[in-house]
């Protein structure tokens, strides 16, 4: 969607997969969907560094509203669990720098029933999120049908969009329509959505995250051409930090995460979260190439019989992005290949490892080996080495 906004994908910390629909505050106060958790989150991002390295939206997903809507007909929060309402929430966040995200569903009910936002309620609902300060918003699908949604999700998109307040627009569409072709209009969502869901949701498991892997990779072709600045394909949030995945793991989402230039939502407990966590989810390189300006969503170039798959991404200066990721489950793997069998050719290039941060020059033709632990990846920046410009050099006989 061409807003302004997203014009790299966007970051920042998402409630859903961590915290769900815990609207338990007397039992379990630190972890239920309140104002607290939300303020607590945005802190963190203030104070632990978080912020400076891009992640600035704090959202809300299901759960947050009343069960009624008041008697002008808007949508309310839970008074309990939101004392202060939505927009001092909004300002809290904004006095930090942050962005505030919000949630809504297409149908009569949201998923974890609380009321919904069908067609005669789209355009009140999307004034109420601007008179809020509410800086995105995510159209969630459940309790509507095809009918109602192709009206829906472009409904929302303008409404959104005459509200005057630049208001991020996440679409779960396509996740409820199957994800592809001819159902799914992927030229159509770059229109009205700065982002959307493509398949279903993550949960604290490696399997779920290979699950997503492998479907965005089968269907890469489809997807690849989707999305590009303010439109980007959303495989779901990050689960670094949480319970399912390993340390090789978590760098395995983080890699392809960024390969898929996927927006990287968080959803932890950043109150708790380990260092190893931390510095994985804080890694500057793989923050820059999942940012890179270009906007071009990477793939999958080679799928090993050794169960090595090996992902690429062009970046601008001409460089790029590898990923060597094990689909193995016995031990470090070496993998031996050069840089021209991944069709590579112009001569010698400089290679960053993301995660060592160790370099080295490497020419095309050279055999290399690395090692890739089960479950794990090797991530690469390489760009080529800066060309001596000739006609700069002769030219007054200095540089
Ligand atoms: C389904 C969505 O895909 C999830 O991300 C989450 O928003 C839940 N609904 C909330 O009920």
């Amino acid at each position: 969607l061409d807003n302004g906004l997203m014009r790299t994908p966007p970051m920042g910390w998402l409630a859903w997969e961590r915290y769900r629909c815990d609207i338990d505050c007397e039992h379990d106060p630190k972890n239920c969907i309140s104002e607290n958790l939300f303020i607590d989150m945005a802190d963190r991002l203030a104070e632990d560094g978080w912020r400076e390295l891009g992640y600035d939206y704090v959202n809300i997903d299901d759960c947050w509203s009343s069960k009624e809507r008041d008697k002008q007909g808007r949508l309310q929060p839970d008074p309990k669990r939101f004392p202060g309402g939505i927009k001092k929430l909004a300002r809290y966040l904004h006095d930090r720098g942050l962005k505030l995200g919000i949630y809504g569903d297409m149908g009569t009910l949201t998923c974890g029933g609380y009321p919904g936002t069908p067609l005669d309620k789209i355009e009140i609902d999307a004034q109420t999120f601007a008179e809020w300060e509410v800086d995105m918003f995510k159209y969630d699908g459940c309790y509507s049908n095809a009918t109602e949604q192709e009206r829906g999700y472009p409904l929302m998109s303008k409404a959104l969009n005459a509200t005057g307040r630049p208001i991020a627009y996440s679409c779960s569409w396509p996740a409820y329509q199957g994800g592809l072709p001819p159902k799914v209009n992927y030229t159509q969502l770059g229109q009205i959505c700065n982002l959307w869901r493509n398949y279903g949701d993550i949960q604290d498991s490696w399997d779920s995250v290979l699950n997503i892997i492998d479907w965005f990779s089968e269907n890469q072709d489809v997807l690849i051409p989707a999305a590009g600045p303010g439109r980007w394909n959303d495989p779901d949030m990050l689960i670094i930090g949480d319970f399912g995945l390993s340390m090789e793991q978590s760098r395995s989402q983080m890699a392809l995460w960024a390969i898929m230039a996927a927006p990287l939502f968080m959803s932890n407990d950043l109150r708790t979260i380990s260092s190893k966590a931390r510095s994985i989810l804080q890694n500057k390189m793989a923050i820059s190439i999942n940012q890179d300006p270009l906007g071009i969503q990477g793939k999958l170039i080679l799928k090993e019989k050794s169960n090595i798959e090996v992902f690429l991404r062009p970046l601008s200066n001409n460089a790029s992005a590898l990923v060597f990721f094990s689909r193995r489950t016995d031990m470090p793997y070496r993998y031996k290949t050069s840089l021209a069998k991944l069709n590579y050719t112009t001569g010698s290039y400089k290679v960053f490892n993301v995660f060592t941060e160790e370099t080295m020059t490497l020419k095309d033709s050279a055999e290399f080996v690395v090692s890739v632990n089960p479950s794990g990846v090797v991530m690469w920046y390489v760009s080529p080495p800066a060309k001596l410009n000739l006609h700069q050099f002769y030219n007054g006989g200095k540089l």
